[in-house]
C-alpha cells in the first residue's frame, strides 16, 4: 500500500459499514508510536482511512475488522488466555465455572462473552460505554450475552444500578479494557462493588500499570484491595497480550483473584476524581 499516508483521509466517526477492509497497513518502527497512539491505515470500499488502534467505535462498525486487526495481525489471545487461567485457579479451588453468572465489563463485540460461553458459565451480563459495542456484539454475536447494558460505571444512575444488582453476579471479567484512557480505577472498583460476596475475578492490565511507580491508579487500587482483604489475589501471571504495531511483544499480567468483602462507600468515594 505505498503512498497511502500521504493521502489517508482522516476520519474520526465512521457509520455502519457493511463490507469488508480490503488493505491494512501499519506505520514503520522508526515512526516510534506510543501504544495509545497506535494506529493503521486501512482501504474499505476502495477508500482509504486513518483508524487509531483505541478508537473502538471506528473499529466496532467494521464487521470482523476487530477480530482481523486484534487477532489476526496482532497475535492477540488474552480471552481464551484469561478464560482458562480462570477455569484451572477455580477448579483448583474446588468450585466450578458453570456456576458463574458473570458481569463482562468492557465486553466490546463480544470476544470474552464467545470464551466464557464455551467454558459453560450459567449467564454473561455485559457491560460497555460505547453503544457501538452493543450493537457489534448483538450484530455479530447474538446469542451470547443475556444482556448488555451501555453504562458509565463512574456515573451509574440508581436505576441501571439495581438491574445489574439483580443479575447477582457472582464473577467479574475485564479483558484488555483497563487504563489507556479506557475503564478507570472508579469504574473497576464500582464493577467489582457490584458482584457478589464472595465472588470471583478475572482480568488483565498492562504490566506497566502494576508496577509501584505507576500513575494510572490500578497498582495502589489493586495493592489496597489485597492489602485490606477485599480480594485475594490466587494467580498472578505475566504473558504476552498480543505484539504492537512494529511487531514487539506487549505484556500484561493475567489476574484471578477471589472477592472476600464488601468495597463499601468510603473505599469508593476515595477514588473520585482519579
Ligand atoms: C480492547 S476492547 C476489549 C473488548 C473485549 N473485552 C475483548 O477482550 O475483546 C476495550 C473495550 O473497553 C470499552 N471501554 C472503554 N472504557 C470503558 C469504560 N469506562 N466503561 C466500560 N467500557 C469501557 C471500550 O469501549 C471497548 O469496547
Amino acid at each position: 500500500m505505498q503512498g497511502l499516508a500521504t493521502d489517508v483521509v482522516l476520519q474520526n466517526r465512521l457509520e455502519q459499514i457493511d463490507s469488508k477492509v480490503e488493505e491494512i497497513r501499519f506505520p514503520d518502527a522508526a515512526d516510534g508510536v506510543d501504544q495509545d497512539e497506535e494506529w493503521c491505515e486501512i482501504v474499505v470500499k476502495g477508500e482509504k482511512r486513518r483508524i487509531r488502534l483505541h478508537d473502538y467505535a471506528d473499529i466496532f462498525r467494521i464487521p470482523g475488522f476487530y477480530e482481523e486487526l486484534f487477532y489476526d495481525h496482532l497475535k492477540c489471545c488474552s480471552p481464551s488466555y484469561i478464560v482458562n487461567l480462570l477455569d484451572s485457579v477455580v477448579r483448583e479451588y474446588g468450585e466450578r465455572p458453570d456456576e458463574f453468572r458473570v458481569l463482562d465489563v468492557g465486553a466490546g463485540n463480544g470476544m470474552m462473552g464467545d470464551e466464557l460461553q464455551v467454558l459453560g458459565v450459567q449467564s454473561i451480563v455485559g457491560i460497555d460505554i460505547i453503544p457501538a459495542a452493543k450493537e457489534a456484539a448483538d450484530r455479530d454475536r447474538p446469542d451470547v450475552y443475556d444482556d448488555y447494558r451501555v453504562a458509565d460505571l463512574t456515573d451509574l444512575p440508581e436505576v441501571e444500578e439495581e438491574h445489574l444488582r439483580e443479575t447477582d453476579a457472582n464473577c467479574l471479567t475485564t479483558v484488555a479494557a483497563l487504563g489507556f484512557g479506557d475503564i478507570p480505577p472508579l469504574a473497576f472498583a464500582k464493577a467489582l462493588d457490584l458482584i457478589t460476596t464472595p465472588g470471583w475475578l478475572a482480568f488483565n492490565l498492562k504490566e506497566s500499570f502494576l508496577r509501584e511507580q505507576d500513575l494510572s491508579g490500578f497498582s495502589r487500587l489493586i495493592r489496597r484491595l489485597n492489602r485490606d482483604r477485599y480480594i485475594q489475589t490466587l494467580c498472578y501471571r505475566r504473558y504476552q497480550h498480543r505484539i504492537s504495531i512494529t511487531g514487539d511483544p506487549l505484556f500484561y499480567v493475567a489476574v484471578i483473584a477471589r472477592k472476600l468483602k464488601d468495597l463499601g462507600d468510603d473505599l469508593l468515594e476515595s477514588l473520585q476524581g482519579g
